[in-house]
């Protein structure tokens, strides 16, 4: 078998050392039969201080080209005075875009190992299963125009732009009802209809695909606003949450936090499949950001990265047993009390990034040659 091509960006912050953790799953695969080959490249400050850009055209082509993208965190207080358009967050924005990665998918689970470490009580959130279906290349993120504009007399005018058209819609709204017939068949809709237009025009294209396309699948639309408040009021009720850019990147910091820690969430961007290959471009990537407090001090937790690999064996290459393999791993060494720092508890033991990541693997390597 062709060893799969991987494009490693580990970024700033805690990336690197997250994303080192990375290369022992992947050892694991290899001795089992499932060869990776991988890149490494700079994404974010650290490829602003080689070379003055968030990512340069050379490591966007390697991008475009990879089979899979693995992504760490990008951005810290040392790239604060950076020009706008070259701040870190931009290459992350840029790959977004220049790889068409439309759909982002943000699970919430709550590990029931961990469920005391949630701002909310046990019972609201043990055993939680939601799946944020956020889209990821068009709303007020990309919308033109966006600029600063000088009105004279000290005056400025800031301007955003929400901008959806039907076609953006539709496409993030299929994938939303298809990844619900593959759990608990329930779709949530939110959007804000009633201030936005892009709300009224999201309501009405996600209706009639449900209507017209997933009559097995349950809709339901709820206001953003009211969205927020039930996630952390019930979040069982919800199966998968499909929203628009803005809204998805607030409510699935929600989301994450309730399943106890910012440093156990994977997620996944995907693109369109091809037509003839039915490849599809992805990257995969932690929702925690770079933790400057904390970086290069080894205690960060490795898992949200590990799960955004399981993420991909399951997505980009259809290894669902390996993929189950390596989330099942992941629980059992939650299980068994090991913890890093941000989600450690009286009577587990504490360990740091790299410790987190032998255990993971070595329990990985247990499990796929059982
Ligand atoms: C996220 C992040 C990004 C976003 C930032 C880093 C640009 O918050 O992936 O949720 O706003 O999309
Ligand atoms: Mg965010």
């Amino acid at each position: 078998m062709a060893a799969r091509k991987l494009l490693l960006l580990p970024g700033d912050g805690i990336g690197p050392e997250t994303m080192a953790e990375v290369g022992k799953v992947l050892a694991v695969l290899g001795r089992a039969g499932s060869p990776f080959e991988t890149e490494t490249a700079l994404v974010g400050g650290a490829a602003y201080d080689a070379h003055g850009q968030s990512i340069s055209d050379g490591d966007m082509a390697l991008a475009m080209a990879a089979d899979a993208v693995l992504f760490g965190a990008v951005g810290g207080p040392k790239w604060d005075g950076v020009p706008y358009e070259v701040r870190p967050e931009a290459g992350l924005l840029r790959l977004r875009k220049d790889m068409a990665l439309f759909a982002n998918l943000r699970p919430a689970i709550c590990y029931p190992a961990l469920a005391d470490a949630s701002s909310l009580k046990r019972e609201l959130v043990d055993g939680l299963d939601i799946l944020i279906v956020r889209e990821l290349t068009g709303g007020v993120y990309f919308g033109e125009p966006k600029e600063i504009v000088d009105l004279g007399q000290g005056q400025k005018r800031g301007v955003d732009t929400q901008v959806y058209e039907t076609y953006e819609i539709e496409r993030i709204a299929r994938v939303a009802f298809e990844l619900a017939r593959t759990r608990h068949g329930k779709v949530t809709s939110m959007e804000k209809r009633n201030v936005m237009k892009t709300g009224v025009l999201w309501n009405e294209v996600v209706s009639r695909v449900g209507r017209d396309e997933y009559r097995d699948v349950r809709l339901e639309h709820m206001l953003a606003d009211a969205g927020g408040m039930q996630l952390v009021r019930n979040p069982k009720q919800f199966d998968v949450i499909v929203t628009d850019n803005l809204f998805g990147d607030m409510l699935s910091d929600i989301a994450a936090m309730l399943t106890g820690s910012l440093g156990m969430l994977p997620s996944a961007s995907l693109g369109a499949p091809d037509s003839s290959t039915g490849r599809r471009r992805a990257l995969y990537e932690p929702v925690h950001g770079s933790a400057p407090d904390i970086a290069g001090t080894g205690v960060a937790n490795p898992i949200a990265m590990i799960a955004s690999l399981a993420m991909m064996l399951r997505y980009s290459f259809e290894m669902t047993r390996e993929a189950e393999a390596l989330e099942r791993a992941i629980a059992a060494v939650l299980e068994e009390g090991t913890r890093t720092a941000d989600i450690m508890a009286p009577g587990c033991r504490q360990v740091g990034t790299a410790e987190m990541g032998d255990a993971v693997a070595a329990r990985f390597e247990r499990l796929l040659n059982a």
